[in-house]
């Protein structure tokens, strides 16, 4: 199992990190992408992966949660340096995208910071890892016109939306992140999956958040995705063990060719 979005940076793992590491290579989980959220989380990203190089691969980005009007210029002035600068090492720019859940005031920002960020993947031929909360229709639009510029290749990450959405992702060229949510009871995701190949679909857990059922409201830890994966078995009637070997197989694909 590949675990392509886990926060192992994070204050929730600060206590005992290395032993968390440590699990999931025990139990079978062959890498992690530890995605950028801000100016701030860069070092911490960047010392992990380095610390568990081959292991641990970093991402950085800007997550749209972060952009406040009064510093998002300087701040993106800093991970902008920090993408250009870590660019062989980095194996995506993410996370980024658009999320007008808890504020809508600052569409307007978050919007050219995704995009900005987007012009970077295609100048330096980097996949994208793409958050998208509340704003599927600006997400949608804004990543059409960029594909129409250049390619591009990345994930939408925590992948919960409609068949049609998921449609308009797939022709995009791009992949699915799937994590706990689809553990969730009342969760409808499997109808969507219906128009979705595995060969599309990258595990992801969002750990430290998503766990999956039946561990759902703990901390998240990559080694916990043997139970989408479960679930996966079961909606395209395969073996586990298939299940893994494809998306795992995908995950090489996207992101460390
Ligand atoms: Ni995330």
């Amino acid at each position: 199992m590949i675990d392509t979005h886990i926060h192992i940076d994070e204050e929730a793992y600060a206590m005992d990190r290395e032993e968390v590491i440590a699990r999931q290579r025990e139990a079978g989980v062959e890498a992690m992408i530890v995605p950028g959220v801000n100016a701030k989380s860069i070092e911490g990203i960047l010392d992990v992966c380095q610390k568990h190089k081959g292991y641990c691969f970093p991402a950085l980005g800007f997550h749209p949660q972060d952009v406040f009007p009064d510093d998002y210029k300087e701040q993106w002035r800093i991970i902008e340096e920090a993408i250009r600068l870590h660019s062989e090492e980095i194996v995506a720019i993410g996370e980024i995208g658009l999320d007008y859940h808890y504020d809508t005031t600052y569409k307007e920002g978050q919007q050219e910071i995704f995009q900005r960020q987007l012009d970077l993947a295609q100048e330096l031929d980097l996949p994208v890892m793409i958050h998208n909360r509340d704003a599927t229709e600006d997400t949608l639009r804004i990543l059409k016109s960029q594909i129409a510029k250049a390619p591009l290749r990345g994930v939408v990450h925590c992948f919960n939306g409609s068949k049609e959405v998921a449609k308009q992702i797939l022709e995009m060229g791009l992949y699915l992140g799937i994590g706990g949510v689809l553990t969730f009871k009342n969760c409808k995701l499997f109808e969507t999956l219906e128009v979705v190949p595995l060969e599309r679909i990258v595990l992801e857990t969002d750990g430290p958040y998503l766990a999956p059922t039946p561990h759902r409201g703990e901390r998240n830890e990559s080694r916990l995705m043997i139970f989408v994966v479960q679930r996966l078995a079961e909606i395209y009637h395969i073996t586990p063990e298939e299940v893994i070997s494809i998306t795992s197989s995908n995950a090489k694909k996207l992101f460390f060719v």
